[in-house]
């Protein structure tokens, strides 16, 4: 029996391997990724020997419903986490489609293929994995709990609220064993390096300009990636199916911090003295910027007994050196694809 995991060669999806094959060490995995520009099987290298021989990879889209069919009819798959997506708020600003086609289509070519292969008593399972930002912005004061309503703003955080109605539909309907869980942002080791944490690393560390989106003021609930993964370890072991779970880490900062305490710490690190603040570039507000995300994790706390286990302070840290420690990875990554997304839109 094996465990389907899609979006396994991303940032959250390769550490969830790392960490699925370390706790359950009769469990196999069959990993499935199309590889976009977002995903690297480089990611994955770093499986031992006995790991690797629980872990197989399949290159192929969540689309391909033929190809689904034969993963299910070649092993015995008794469950799915997805975590393939596209995953970039500004990508899905300047081009849409293919989030609706990954996100939306996707998660339901998953689920049919799920539900035509699916057996209650063996348990059978699926975990969507969606993001705390299918509930849209939080002003000053208040949190995100599983029941505030659903109100997104950009077509990213559109199109997995979509994908989370379209998994409700499919609870509700044909009584499938499935859940939900919903976590702020997530930081740390193989993030590509377009989201904030790891491309002011990256920028800062080759003294190029760390563009700011308007006055930096937004704020993020960062939750360190391996807390991440054994909360879905924990909900997909633990939890009621038709559920959701808000997953966070109690660590809400503004932007404008987050890139201060990285050139702080780089700078420490480095005794590099061109990594400095005169590097910060305010540059014009993303569209239909949230202004605040920050959630109430107490369901989690309660119902599955999973708490944040690493402080921000540490887990920025332990990120910065990682990035330091792998600045070859960062360059294999970064394709022609991200030059001209970047050299475009964001870098001054
Ligand atoms: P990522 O962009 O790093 O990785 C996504 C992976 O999915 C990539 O490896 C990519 O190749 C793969 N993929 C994309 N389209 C595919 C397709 N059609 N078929 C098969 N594979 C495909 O994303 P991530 O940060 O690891 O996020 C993983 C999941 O977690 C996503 O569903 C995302 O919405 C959710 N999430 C992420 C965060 C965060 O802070 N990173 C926060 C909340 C929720
Ligand atoms: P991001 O990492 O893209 O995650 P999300 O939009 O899903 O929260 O962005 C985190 C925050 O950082 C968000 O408020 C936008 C801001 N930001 C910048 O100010 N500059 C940047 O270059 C990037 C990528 C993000």
């Amino acid at each position: 029996m094996a465990l389907l995991v899609t979006g396994v060669a991303g940032f959250i999806g390769s550490n969830f391997v790392y960490h699925y094959l370390n706790e359950h060490k009769e469990r196999k995995i069959i990993g499935l990724d199309s590889l976009t520009y977002a995903g690297n099987i480089a990611n994955l290298s770093k499986l031992k020997g006995e790991q690797k021989s629980r872990f197989h990879f399949v290159k192929g889209d969540i689309n391909d419903q033929e190809m689904l069919k034969k993963i299910f009819h070649d092993y015995e798959v008794d469950g799915i986490i997805n975590f393939a997506a596209e995953s970039h708020v500004d990508r899905s600003i300047h081009d849409p489609q293919i989030f609706l086609k990954t996100n939306i289509l996707g998660t339901q070519n998953l689920l049919h293929v799920f539900k035509e292969n699916y057996n209650e008593t063996k348990g059978h399972r699926f975990l969507q994995v969606s993001t705390d930002e299918v509930y849209g912005a939080l002003g000053p004061t208040g949190l995100f709990s599983e029941t505030t309503p659903l109100d997104p703003h950009s077509p990213y955080s559109a199109s997995k609220t979509s994908a989370d109605l379209i998994v409700k539909a499919y609870h509700d309907t044909y009584g499938l064993n499935t859940i939900i869980t919903r976590c702020s942002n997530n930081y740390g080791p193989y993030q590509f390096p377009e989201k904030l944490i790891p491309l002011m690393i990256h920028n800062a560390i080759n003294h190029k300009q760390l563009p700011v989106y308007g006055d930096g003021k937004q704020i993020r609930d960062w939750l360190y990636v391996t807390d991440h993964c054994r909360a879905i370890d924990m909900v997909y072991e633990k939890g009621k199916s038709g559920e959701v779970y808000n997953i966070g880490g109690h660590n809400e900062r503004e932007n404008i911090f987050i890139v201060q305490s990285i050139i702080k710490l780089l700078n420490e690190k480095t005794k590099d003295p061109a990594i400095n603040e005169d590097l910060i570039k305010h540059v014009k507000d993303r569209l239909g910027h949230d202004r605040r995300y920050g959630i109430d994790p107490t369901k989690i706390k309660m119902e599955i007994g999973w708490e944040p286990s690493i402080m921000f302070e540490d887990g920025i840290k332990m990120t910065i050196d990682w990035y330091l420690e792998n600045r070859k990875w960062t360059q294999s990554v970064i394709s022609g694809d991200y030059l001209e997304f970047y050299e475009k839109n964001y870098i001054f």
